[in-house]
């Protein structure tokens, strides 16, 4: 069945107390894929990492048990996920090793190479104009470092037969490894993960040292 609209732009964008039910149950939701994508950023001691469309900041707090991050820095242009994020991550944030901000990941509020490693989950849907976004995101990212986007791939034609596509885009994996060998990066790994239910794709880039 088709998701009703005002879910699908809850999904988008949280905003109000619908907003903040919406991402409370989201970050169940995606909790394993955000697991994989993880698994696949490589993080190191001593890492600055990055996620954006941090949503719930679900990811920020599994982040912090992993191989002792430097930094770990969100980024959401919704004020109703940040404040579910300053909530879940409120001990990280004192400590200091956290930090959340309001923006959009195409005018990112970040110096250039700010972060060794970068991820992504379940944002690109909303980016109309995407080689923009991760233009942006190679421009924070260190040379070397790894980005890791994962997403419901346009290969699955069940995504764009449950959501609106007023709201949702689905690319495929190729257009969306397309998309990123343009804004410069080379692509790594590709993780494909199909059940009955739906296809997930997660696809690991780097940006060449010599940039
Ligand atoms: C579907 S939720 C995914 C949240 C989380 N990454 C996860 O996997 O559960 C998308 C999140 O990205 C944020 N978002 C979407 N487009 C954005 C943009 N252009 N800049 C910043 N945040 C964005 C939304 O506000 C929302 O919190």
């Amino acid at each position: 069945m088709r998701k009703p609209q005002f879910i699908a732009r809850q999904g988008r964008q949280p905003s109000g107390l619908f907003g903040s039910l919406v991402g409370r149950i989201m970050s169940k939701e995606t909790a394993a894929a955000n697991d994989i994508a993880i698994a696949l950023l490589n993080v190191l001691s001593g890492d600055r990492v990055l996620d954006v469309g941090t949503g719930h900041g679900a990811a920020l707090a599994t982040l912090a048990t992993l191989n002792d991050p430097g930094s770990l820095d969100g980024l959401d242009f919704s004020s109703t996920a940040l404040k579910i994020a300053q909530k879940k991550n409120r001990s990280l944030l004192r400590s200091g090793r956290l930090h959340l901000h309001e923006g959009m990941s195409d005018d990112m509020p970040y110096a250039d190479q700010s972060f060794d490693k970068i991820l992504t989950m379940h944002t690109i849907y909303f980016w109309e104009d995407a080689a923009a976004h991760f233009k942006e995101i190679f421009r924070v990212l260190v040379p070397g470092g790894r980005f890791v986007i994962g997403f419901r791939p346009g290969d699955d034609t069940r995504a764009a037969s449950i959501f609106p596509n007023n709201v949702y885009a689905f690319r495929t994996i190729a257009d969306v490894k397309q998309l990123l060998e343009k804004a410069g990066f080379r692509i790594a790994e590709t993780e494909r993960r199909d059940d009955r239910k739906s296809i997930l794709s997660w696809i690991a880039a780097e940006r060449p040292s010599s940039t």
